[in-house]
């Protein structure tokens, strides 16, 4: 499926990345897997997880490249596309998916938490959006519109909040919009952008209760279940999804509907609404609980 296919992971040197850089060579990707190899919460170490996927890679015969760039740095990432297309002569898809944890109530939140947690998840997929869609732009103006793929990573609090995750979910959440706007302005030079919203039992979600799954039986935490989409969205076959966020839940992949604007209470009187008015029409249209988003309460 993805044979002369050129893409660079972010945060593929372990859990959900390191299945994405698997998956795509096992399907004839050429994969650049980036890696700061920094601890759960950001924490500087001396490890190159980037060194063992690739070398995972080439024993089975397939092609990578490792790169220890961090993805919020923006000239560091702007030299990574410029060294992919220089080793390997094009660049076809990104999967956005380096991440980091600071989880904190909000009243006790440190700036430096949030910063930390902004700047890693959405800076860091801007970073790459930006300067990819630079080049494919650029190719596109030479006559060599490619069919290029973003693949961005949001997930269950990014969609729906949760208590503790204030940054790590406001990121998650400007992730999917994000990926909205990356699919209206590059749908003029051959790019579709969606995202992903995966569930694994990593070392990110370790103590959250997901693993456990019976011995024989499929995982439903693996965090390989969410690379075959990502496999498919870097294809060309996907070429006619844009602007999607796909939750995969264990072995089903499910469309996530976008925000949307239900219908409303319309000032009794024909002009301004009165604040008098808000609460009784509002109840009515919304029934007296917020609207919640069924299913997506336990996820992550
Ligand atoms: N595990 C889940 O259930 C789950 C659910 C929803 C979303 N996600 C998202 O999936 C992605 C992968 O998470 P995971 O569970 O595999 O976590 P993980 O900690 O196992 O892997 C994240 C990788 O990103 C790398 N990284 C961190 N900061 C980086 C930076 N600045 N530059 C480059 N690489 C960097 C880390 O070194 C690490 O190898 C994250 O974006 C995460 O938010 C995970």
């Amino acid at each position: 499926m993805l044979e002369g296919r050129v893409v660079i992971v972010t945060g593929g040197g372990r859990g959900i990345g390191r299945s994405h850089c698997l998956e795509l060579a096992a399907h004839g990707a050429t994969v650049v897997v980036n890696d700061l190899g920094v601890g759960v919460g950001g924490e500087r170490s001396f490890e190159t997880p980037a060194d063992e996927v690739v070398a995972a890679i080439e024993e089975k015969g397939g092609t990578a490249m490792a790169d220890g760039s961090s993805v919020s740095d923006w000239a560091a990432v702007e030299g990574l596309i410029g060294r992919t297309v220089e080793r390997f002569g094009h660049l076809d898809a990104v999967v956005n998916n380096a991440g980091i944890l600071r989880d904190s109530m909000i009243a006790t939140l440190e700036e430096a938490a949030w910063d930390a947690v902004i700047d890693v998840h959405l800076k860091g997929t801007l970073a790459l959006t930006r300067h990819a869609c630079a080049y494919w732009r650029a190719e596109s103006k030479a006559g060599r519109t490619r069919a290029a793929r973003i693949v961005n990573t949001t997930s269950g609090t990014g969609l729906a909040g949760n208590v503790g995750q204030a940054a790590y979910g406001a990121a998650k959440a400007g992730i999917a919009n994000l990926t909205l706007t990356t699919a209206l302005e590059g749908s003029r030079y051959g790019v579709t952008a969606n995202a992903v919203s995966p569930v694994a039992n990593t070392r990110m979600t370790s103590g959250t209760g997901f693993a456990g799954t019976a011995e024989g039986t499929f995982d439903k935490f693996d965090p390989a279940n969410s690379s075959p989409v990502v496999a498919w969205l870097c294809s060309e076959q996907s070429g006619w999804l844009t602007g999607r966020v796909l939750r995969v839940d264990g072995n089903t992949v499910h469309p996530v509907d976008p925000w949307s604007v239900r219908p409303g209470h319309a000032a009794a009187g024909g002009g301004r609404l009165d604040a008098a008015e808000i609460d009784a029409g509002l109840r009515v249209v919304m029934g007296t609980s917020p609207a919640g988003l069924p299913g997506l309460s336990v996820i992550r």
